[in-house]
Order: structure tokens, then C-alpha cells, then sequence
């Protein structure tokens, strides 16, 4: 295949593939199969490396793999991002409708649109000639940072804009919201629980967090999505109305919310409003109130912008999803590492349709913060479903009769002492085998990421623990027909389907054995990396500090987390009993054991080399896992350069691919 060949191919296979981005992920309508998809992206991939010249940056292999960033750069937004007037209520909303008839000096009913207010991250997207140029957080609304690598991990923004049915404009920022799914915000936050590593308190921080990712390679991973719901600047291209760019901006393949409508008059905007505060509950993302926004531009202009918000446009918000009652106890909890939770017990209330009674106090810091005490008043809150916690106290209802709350000193479970180390929030029981945390880390252990346990359930393993029938997961492998047929709520048929499944477990990947053995902050994700870095248990087990640390994604409080799991004595004692009851660990295949520290990264030699042979040296790569190419690309993670190097170090230092010399190149073997 020629170079020319190749490159008619490529163009009409990005071409196809960005369409059915756009069906699949916009319209939600693919018009192919996934197994279809998946082949024209191969077949891209395959040609790109062929001719590693003609990849572009808006090529759609090119979302992930951009390396970690050392800090953002800011930018400045064209047009400045503003935020929005609040109403509260109805009155408030008719007082703006009357402010703009006033201001515009006109009688008849203007035009407006009506659309979610998506609770969010703000951000802009930049298309130079169609294509995505930069991405950008709001910042203060002036200056944001450029967050382009990361944005363009979401499949949902199209790297090139669509001209089917309307010419593209030469130039377009646009707006839009960023938010994080509550289904996979839910089972973000249990991962994190069940790694002990700290939950996010509502969808938003999720959001944000996974934006102002400096390695977009874990903004990669979280499952973001996007809303495009307002006009920065438009070149080459003239749109009149707010609901003529909504519809422009959905024909050039941007995603627009479906809940947006053009309504006549503020009376049909309340209806809209009130609609959408019935459907609240059924979406799949947070909205905090809906966005009336007057419709035509001219008459946008006319009415002008205040310093930080439009006149033209207001946010109708919805009741917060928040009750007030009383708390009866503060009662407190212990979790599978030991740390101990003060919980709120409170007089039962409905908060936006689910029935809630418990509340997380957090940490004793926390109360101390809002000075909580049993008997008050407070304001409970469900952030976008996670636990419910309080907000503060409504101290104008207090009696006199409240009690103080301090977390008690000794474990409530198993009367061990409780410590707090210096500059941590968390209190945490130091009885390794102190029941509450016995049963949560088998609890952890059965579940379905991990040993995948079926029927082992959290009255079962109270029992068995309460029975001293098992004194960790351990013991699960040496349990008896006999010893479980007697149990409450168990016969002989369900005893013997439990030991089958308990039997089922002892095959297990390592990835699930490291998840289940619940070392802190090894969820399932680094789990994964650990199987596919090292390969074996034994492997993982003497690894250093230093060589946990070089691997990317793990970071030196995981590092420490798994070296201390594994210089434990009775840590040691608990795999042995595993694997005397059976266990058997399956090492990920093909490449057990092998060194991969160099997976998905390309390097270029150039120039002499003192210590190896150009040849040995892309040896080393290959062995580690990596890739030794002659000439550079986008595609290349590091160009190795020696004295004398000439026209690739000019070509990396165009593309701003990053170049190290011998020495860090041997520090990385290390
Ligand atoms: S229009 C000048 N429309 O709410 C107009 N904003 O408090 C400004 N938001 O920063 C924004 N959904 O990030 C607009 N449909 C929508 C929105 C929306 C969410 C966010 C936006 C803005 C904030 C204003």
C-alpha cells in the first residue's frame, strides 16, 4: 500500500468512525455493530502504525495516551464564563419576566428556552475549522486551565465536528457541563469504600475530581460525560437564536440535553420547570433546577450582562434534596480497616422519595465542626444518593437538652483501645480480629470483584463469626457440612451449596485474590495493575517501596499500604492457611512474571549512546514490554538522545515529546 493509498483510507475511517461516535454516543442510535466498530477502529489503528506520520491529533486512537502533565496551563476564555442569578421561587422567576419586559420596554410574551441545570463541572471546548483545539475548566470564569488531553478522553466530545447537514463554522467555543452518571458514581464510591480510601461526597466532586487529573490516562477510566448548553464565540457561521444553537450544535454532532424545550411566555417556562422537577428522580445524572434563558440573541444583547451574570437568564433551582429532623443517637460504626464512623440514628424522614434514618457524621472533627448533639434538629442531605449526612443544626430548636457526643476510646465491638494518629481524621480500632472488622473484611472477601462467594451473606457471616467458627477468611476453607448445617436459617441443602461455592472460589486470577485479600487502598483497579505488572503473588509480595512506586498509578501511599500488608506476621499466616485450604491462584497469561514496565510506551534512539549498542539498548525496551521505533512521532513517549543527535531531536522537540538522555533512560531500568 502507498503512502497515498494509505492515506485516502485513514481519512475516510476517521471520518466513519467519528459518525458513529455521534450515533452511538450523541444520538444513542448506533446505525452499526459494536463488532463492526470495532473493526474499522483496528483497521485505523493498523494503518497509523503503519505510516505513524499521518496520525493527527484528531484522529479518534488518539483519545487516551497523552502523558501526565506537571501542572495545568491556564487560558484565557474569549468570552468570559458567567455564572447565573438564582430564583427560588415561583415569584422570583415572574419578577425576572416582568424585570425583562421593563428593561426591553416590550409587552408581548418573549420567547424562552427551558433546559436542566446540569449540577456539574463547567467547561469550554474550542473548534478551530471543526476540529477540537482546546478544552478548558471555568476557572474564575476569566481564566481556567487547559484541561484539553483530559476532555478528550470523554468519547461523547467529538474531536471533529460533523458537517452532514450544516456548514461547520470556521471558529466555535462552546459550553457545557461535565458530570458524573450516578449509577457508575454509586459504584465508584463502593469501590473506594472497599478500598479504605476516601468517598467522594456528591457526583460534582466526582466530576471535578476526575477532571484536574494531571494523568489523563485515570481521567480514561471514569466514565464522564457531557451536555453542550451554551455559546461562547462563532465564527463563519451566524446563529440567532439560543434554541437555533442548541440545534445547530446537535448537528455538528455535539451532545445536547433532550430535556431542553422552546417555550412562549413565563407561564409555560413554570410548567416546564415543574415537569422537569417530576422527572427529576428518573434520570441517570443530577439536576439542581432548570435554566431559562430568553430565547433571541438580539434581545440577549439588549438586555446585557451584570458583572458575573447574565440579565437575560436565570436558574429556577428545585428544593435541595434535604429534610430537617431529629437525631435520637450517635451511634458509632466499625469498618473493615478499623476505622470507626460515628452514625447519625434519626428520626426516619423521605428525602426525595427514599425513606432515610441513618446519616454519616464522617469523622469526630466533623461534629465537632457543626457541633452536633444527640436530640438536635439538623438538616439532613442526600447527595446524589450517596450516604446521607448532615448538614447542620438548626440551633434555634434546641432545648437545653442535648448531649454532647465524643467518640468512645475504646473499640464499641471488641473494647480494644482506640488511636488516632496525628494528622488523621479517622479513629481506628487496633484489634486486628476485632469481630466488627473480622466480619467486614469477610464480607469484602466473598464479595462479587473478589473471591466472588455466592451465598455467603451478612447474617451468614455474623453467625459463623459470632459461633467461632471462623476467626478470618481463612477459615472459611476449612469449614464442614456438619459445622454449617446446624446454623440458623440453614439446612443441609443450603449447607452443601455454600461449600460448593466456597469449593468454586479456591481457583482464583490473582487480580481477585490481591482485591480480596483487602489490603488498604488496593481496590480493583490497582489491583489489575499489580496482577499485569508483577505476575505472581510471590513477585508482589517482595517488592520494594521503590519498585511499586515505578510503576504508574501507584503512588507512595498505596506503595507503603501493600509493603506493610505483607511484612505483617499474622498477614503471612492468614495466604499460608489459604492456600493449605486449597487456594489456588491463576497468574495472568501469557506474560507471567515479565517485566512491563515499558507497556504502551514507544522510545527513539538518537545519537551516540555510551553505555550499550543502539540495538541493546531497544532490546531493554522490548523486554520490558515497550516499543523501540527508528523515527518519531506523536506516537512516541520519550526520545533517548546522545551527543551528536540532529534532525529526530529537532522533530520531538516540535511535537514536544519529551527527551531524556542515557542517564535517566538507565535510571529507568533500574
Ligand atoms: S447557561 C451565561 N445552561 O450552571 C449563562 N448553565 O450557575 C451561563 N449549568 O456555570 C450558563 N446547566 O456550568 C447554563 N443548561 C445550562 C446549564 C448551566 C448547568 C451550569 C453552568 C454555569 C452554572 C451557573
Amino acid at each position: 500500500m502507498t503512502r497515498e493509498e494509505a492515506q485516502k483510507e485513514i481519512e475516510k475511517l476517521r471520518k466513519d468512525i467519528h459518525y458513529h461516535n455521534y450515533r452511538y454516543y450523541v444520538l444513542d442510535d448506533p446505525v452499526i455493530s459494536d463488532a463492526e466498530y470495532d473493526r474499522l477502529f483496528r483497521r485505523l489503528q493498523e494503518l497509523e502504525e503503519q505510516f505513524p506520520d499521518l496520525i493527527t491529533p484528531d484522529s479518534p486512537t488518539q483519545r487516551v495516551g497523552a502523558e501526565p502533565l506537571e501542572a495545568f496551563e491556564t487560558v484565557q476564555h474569549t468570552v468570559p464564563m458567567l455564572s447565573l442569578d438564582n430564583a427560588f421561587t415561583e415569584e422570583e422567576v415572574r419578577e425576572f419576566d416582568a424585570r425583562l419586559h421593563r428593561l426591553l420596554q416590550m409587552d408581548a410574551p418573549f420567547e424562552y428556552t427551558v433546559e436542566p441545570k446540569i449540577d456539574g463541572v463547567a467547561v469550554e471546548l474550542v473548534y478551530q475549522d471543526g476540529r477540537f483545539v482546546l478544552g478548558s475548566t471555568r476557572g474564575d470564569g476569566v481564566t481556567g486551565e487547559n484541561i484539553t488531553a483530559n476532555l478528550k478522553t470523554l468519547p461523547q466530545i467529538p474531536l471533529q465536528l460533523l458537517d452532514e447537514t450544516l456548514p461547520i463554522p470556521s471558529r466555535l467555543e462552546v459550553r457545557g457541563e461535565v458530570y458524573y452518571p450516578l449509577d457508575a458514581f454509586r459504584k465508584l464510591n463502593e469501590e473506594r469504600e472497599r478500598a479504605g480510601e476516601p468517598v467522594f461526597a456528591n457526583p460534582r466532586n466526582a466530576a471535578a475530581g476526575s477532571l484536574r487529573q494531571l494523568d489523563p490516562r485515570i481521567t480514561a477510566q471514569r466514565p464522564l460525560e457531557i451536555f453542550i448548553h451554551g455559546l461562547g464565540v462563532i465564527e463563519g457561521y451566524t446563529l440567532n437564536s439560543q434554541w437555533e444553537a442548541l440545534e445547530a450544535f446537535r448537528a455538528w454532532g455535539l451532545r445536547v440535553n433532550p430535556l431542553s424545550r422552546k417555550v412562549v411566555g413565563i407561564d409555560e417556562a413554570i410548567d416546564r420547570y415543574k415537569e422537569l422537577l417530576d422527572r427529576r428522580e428518573q434520570l441517570e445524572y443530577e439536576i439542581d433546577g432548570a435554566v431559562i434563558k430568553l430565547n433571541s440573541f438580539e434581545l440577549q444583547n439588549r438586555a446585557g450582562v451584570r458583572t458575573r451574570s447574565p440579565r437575560w437568564a436565570i436558574a429556577y433551582k428545585f428544593p435541595a434534596h434535604q429534610e430537617v429532623t431529629q437525631i435520637i443517637d450517635i451511634v458509632a460504626q466499625v469498618g473493615r480497616t478499623g476505622a470507626i464512623t460515628p452514625v447519625a440514628v434519626m428520626k426516619p424522614v423521605r428525602i426525595g422519595g427514599v425513606e432515610v434514618s441513618r446519616a454519616t457524621l464522617h469523622n469526630q472533627d466533623e461534629i465537632d465542626r457543626k457541633d452536633i448533639r444527640i436530640g438536635d434538629w439538623v438538616v439532613v442531605q442526600r447527595a446524589g444518593d450517596v450516604i446521607p449526612e448532615v448538614v447542620k443544626v438548626v440551633t434555634s430548636r434546641r432545648t437545653g437538652k442535648e448531649k454532647k457526643y465524643k467518640l468512645p476510646d475504646t473499640c464499641p465491638v471488641c473494647g480494644a483501645r482506640v488511636v488516632r494518629l496525628p494528622g488523621e481524621a479517622v479513629a481506628r480500632c487496633e484489634n486486628v480480629s476485632c469481630p466488627a472488622q473480622v466480619k467486614e473484611s469477610i464480607r469484602h472477601f466473598a464479595s462479587k470483584g473478589a473471591m466472588d462467594i455466592d451465598g455467603l451473606g451478612e447474617k451468614l457471616i455474623d453467625q459463623l463469626v459470632e459461633k467461632g467458627l471462623i476467626k478470618s477468611y481463612a477459615d472459611l476453607y476449612f469449614l464442614t457440612l456438619d459445622q454449617l448445617k446446624n446454623l440458623e436459617r440453614m439446612g443441609e441443602k443450603s449447607a452443601q451449596n455454600l461449600l460448593e461455592a466456597i469449593d468454586k472460589s479456591r481457583n482464583v486470577p490473582l487480580d481477585r485474590f490481591l482485591y480480596a485479600l483487602g489490603i488498604r487502598h488496593v481496590g480493583e483497579h490497582i489491583a489489575r495493575v499489580l496482577a499485569n505488572h508483577f505476575g505472581s503473588l510471590d513477585k508482589i509480595k517482595n517488592a520494594s517501596e521503590e519498585e511499586l512506586m515505578a510503576i504508574h498509578e501507584i503512588g507512595p501511599q498505596v506503595a507503603k499500604s501493600i509493603v506493610q500488608f505483607f511484612s505483617e506476621k499474622r498477614n503471612l499466616e492468614t495466604l499460608k492457611k489459604l492456600f493449605e485450604g486449597g487456594v489456588r491462584i491463576q497468574e495472568p497469561q501469557p506474560e507471567a512474571g515479565a517485566d512491563n514496565r515499558f507497556a504502551g510506551m514507544t522510545f527513539v534512539f538518537t545519537g551516540a549512546l555510551e553505555r550499550f549498542t543502539r540495538d541493546e539498548a531497544e532490546r531493554l525496551v522490548e523486554e520490558r514490554g515497550g516499543r523501540a521505533a527508528s523515527s518519531v512521532s506523536r506516537k512516541t513517549t520519550y526520545v533517548v538522545a546522545g551527543p551528536g543527535a540532529g534532525s529526530k531531536l529537532a522533530k520531538a522537540r516540535e511535537l514536544g515529546i519529551p527527551v531524556i538522555s542515557e542517564k535517566e533512560f538507565l535510571e529507568m531500568l533500574k
